[in-house]
């Protein structure tokens, strides 16, 4: 299915390692029963923006077999949800129900990250417990630290009030991989930490694209996070390893603004509004792409707006400016788009080319999901919005990979840096000859 590349080591968090992910600590080589285990996940979902149900619970049914490993543990979850200041910045409680939803059994909640009620309800666990911690983003350390080293990270209240209870940490969080942050990477030189199941099968899937991916190599860019998307786009053209890149969506808008083209007060505010501080560093990006690497790149040629009354309006881009909402791409670039997913040999996607929940803009969205159904090459899909739309359609076995991650996945296949292996690793070197005296070896078969 995908090329062959089991024998190509690969370099993790910087440091080359074998086919199967030998520089990290597995749950193979840890024996974690009677333990309290801290499991990060990301179970950061798409929420229907009205009623703020779930849209899709794939990130959790892929972190199951994990759970089902510590079942004999002590399992503390902690995920964030969205950002501060997002609308869908929750709490996890609604993320406690849906898994006890999904595993047939209770799972506990507690409205804190690691203060004295989270600590007090950790030292209550029993064998077989499963407990939800907050969102750990309502701390504030977990962001303003995103930048602090390794040293500093051990210093916080998250990291020193968690591993005074836990035993070990596993991690799924493969979606996160790419930040790095004290829920994330701060605990690699407390206690050993270990990769879970969905961290491994992840990292086995998409190393196999990063070696030698067939080409020509397209990636499609889409969705509204542009900082991520702009700072992968030019990593891939400095690595020499993409062939052409489509942005598409708020991405796409903001590479039409850069090209030149007045894409309305509307709609450059929301490109501005949605980057915040990263806004001037992103549009130095979009420039410098636009002026070194134009031929590489695929962008809009037509839209759909949104009248005052609702209706999808179509719009060529040579009609632009408008102060009506871009919320599609038009007919004609999906049409232009065809020949580039069905000659690619590799497609990388990642983030809606429209805002799909509102039914009339789903069009592209949709039409690029059939497109990769249908394409002959390697495909793999990333981004919460994206896979979560292949499963809602059934379409998620139509494509090679459909990864959990979205900026993670862009960020390995780009080739950046991820903290989160690194700290893998890290702590592997730290505690693998220490397992013995811990009482954590497996027992022998
Ligand atoms: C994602 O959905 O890409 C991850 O949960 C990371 O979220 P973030 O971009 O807000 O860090």
């Amino acid at each position: 299915m995908f090329p062959d590349s089991a024998t190509t080591p690969m370099a993790l968090g910087g440091l080359p390692v074998g086919p199967n992910v030998t520089g990290v600590l597995s749950l193979d080589d840890v024996c974690l029963e009677g333990r309290t285990v801290l499991l990060r996940v990301d179970v950061n979902s798409p929420l229907n923006p009205e009623t703020m149900e779930f849209m899709d619970d794939r990130r959790f049914t892929e972190f199951l077999s994990t759970l089902e490993d510590l079942s004999l543990s002590k399992v503390v979850l902690i995920s964030h949800q969205s950002r501060p200041g997002y609308l869908d910045f929750t709490s996890t409680e609604p993320h406690s129900v849906l898994l006890s939803e999904l595993i047939g059994r209770p799972v506990g909640f507690v409205s804190d990250v690691c203060g004295e009620a989270a600590i007090s309800a950790i030292k209550g666990m029993e064998d077989g417990d499963v407990l939800f911690l907050d969102n750990v983003r309502k701390h504030e350390e977990e962001i303003r630290m995103k930048r602090a080293s390794p040293e500093e990270m051990a210093t916080s209240e998250i990291v020193r009030n968690l591993s005074s209870v836990i035993d070990a940490y596993v991690t799924d969080a493969f979606a996160t991989s790419h930040r790095s942050s004290p829920s994330l990477t701060g605990f690699a030189g407390e206690v050993p930490c270990i990769a879970g199941r969905l961290m491994k099968k992840e990292i086995n899937a998409l190393r196999t694209a990063v070696f030698d991916p067939p080409r020509p190599y397209v990636v499609i860019l889409g969705g509204i996070k542009c900082d991520d998307s702009l700072r992968v786009a030019q990593n891939l053209i400095d690595n020499g390893s993409v062939d052409r890149i489509a942005m598409v969506g708020v991405v796409g808008n903001l590479m039409l603004w850069a090209d030149g083209v007045d894409i309305g007060a509307t709609n450059r505010e929301f490109v501005k509004d949605s980057l915040g501080d990263s806004f001037e560093e992103t549009w130095e990006m979009a420039g410098d792409i636009i002026s070194n690497h134009h031929s590489l790149l695929f962008l809009p040629t037509d839209l759909a707006v949104e009248s005052p009354s609702g209706r999808r309006v179509a719009m060529p881009v040579s009609d632009l400016p408008t102060e009506l909402p871009i919320y599609d791409i038009g007919i004609q670039t999906m049409r232009d788009l065809r020949p580039l997913i069905m000659e690619a040999g590799c497609l990388l996607w990642n983030g809606p080319a429209s805002y799909f929940e509102k039914s009339e803009f789903a069009h592209g969205t949709i039409e690029i999901m059939n497109m990769f159904v249908e394409a002959p090459g390697v495909t793999i899909v990333g981004g919460g919005h994206t896979s979560a739309l292949f499963n809602q359609r059934g379409k998620a076995g139509g494509v090679h990979h459909n990864s959990t991650g979205g900026g993670a996945v862009l960020c390995m296949l780009s080739g950046e840096r991820m903290p989160v292996f690194e700290a893998l690793e890290s702590s592997r070197e730290k505690f693998a000859p220490l397992l013995p005296a811990l009482g954590l070896s497996p027992r022998e078969s």
